[in-house]
């Protein structure tokens, strides 16, 4: 698939996706969202993929935000329908994915860059990278989740002290919050997310794609998480995969996962 704005890589069952606007910061405009979505979509039926890692190309920036200059005239109905798409085209869309979507934060992550990165079910940050929730300095909060999930990773003292100051914190803050899973050099960051993506590929897909489920219930109004965590380890019982990973475990073997 040919896209403007991002650039697709698939290697050994991993997919990395590279928002490519650097002369904009790789700001997310509405096409970057169609793109990332569109992306995203194919990877999810893709069986050859297991894990997506998402960067920003260069070295200075993963996502420097939403792009301010599509939505300085919006009204009050088109910052709503925004946001609303946003969630279900992209932040939602990574969040709820069956496979894992691993965020490699080279750079600022601001803004809808920030929620870009939260959405994702892991993060990998270079030590150079810097991380924010500057709406408040432009007269909005911010619109693509970062109000939930900033709170869901940090606590709601450090993200209401991000949020109001809008103030960016270091790789090493973020990394002592809970924000990101590990911080790295640039130079081995993307061998850091593909060691970790590595890992998870060798294992149960459908195990995988249960887990994602069970864990975001926790966030959901009006699920109960235990629950959903009850119905998905039951069904994982009827899965091929957890025939073959019971299998190769008595036949003291590596499991062959197939994903079904
Ligand atoms: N939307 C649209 N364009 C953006 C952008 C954004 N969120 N962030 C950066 N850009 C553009 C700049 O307008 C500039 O474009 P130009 O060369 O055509 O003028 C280009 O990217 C480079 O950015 P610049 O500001 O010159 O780089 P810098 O090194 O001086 O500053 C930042 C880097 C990240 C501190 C600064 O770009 C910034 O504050 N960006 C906005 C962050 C933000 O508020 N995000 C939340 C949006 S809701």
């Amino acid at each position: 698939m040919n896209f403007e704005n991002i650039l697709t890589y698939a290697e050994n069952s991993i997919l990395i996706i590279t928002i490519n606007r650097p002369d904009k910061l790789n700001a997310l405009n509405k096409k970057t969202i169609d793109e990332l979505n569109k992306a995203l979509i194919e990877a999810e039926k893709d069986v050859a993929i297991r894990v997506i890692i998402i960067t920003g190309s260069g070295q200075k920036a993963f996502v420097a935000g939403a792009d301010i200059s599509e939505f300085a005239h919006f009204s009050v109905e088109q910052g709503k329908a925004l946001s609303a798409e946003g969630h279900k085209n992209l932040f939602d869309c990574i969040e709820n994915l069956s496979k894992p979507v691993i965020g490699a934060v080279n750079g600022f992550a601001l803004g809808g860059g920030l929620e870009l990165a939260m959405a994702c079910h892991l993060r990998v940050a270079s030590d150079n990278a810097k991380m924010g929730l500057p709406e408040v300095s432009l007269g909005v909060i911010p619109g693509y989740g970062g109000t939930q999930r900033l709170a869901q990773l940090v606590g709601k003292g450090k993200a209401y002290e991000m949020i109001m100051t809008a103030d960016m914190i270091t790789a090493a803050d973020a990394l002592a919050w809970g924000l990101v899973n590990h911080v790295t050099a640039q130079e081995t960051l993307m061998t850091k997310c593909l060691e970790i993506a590595g890992k998870i590929k060798s294992k149960s897909p459908t195990a995988i794609a249960s887990a994602i489920r069970s864990v975001n219930a926790n966030f959901k109004d009006s699920v109960n998480g235990f629950a959903v965590e009850i119905e998905e380890f039951g069904k994982s019982f009827g899965t091929e995969d957890f025939k073959e990973g019971t299998t190769a475990f008595l036949e003291k073997r590596k499991a062959n996962f197939t994903g079904k």
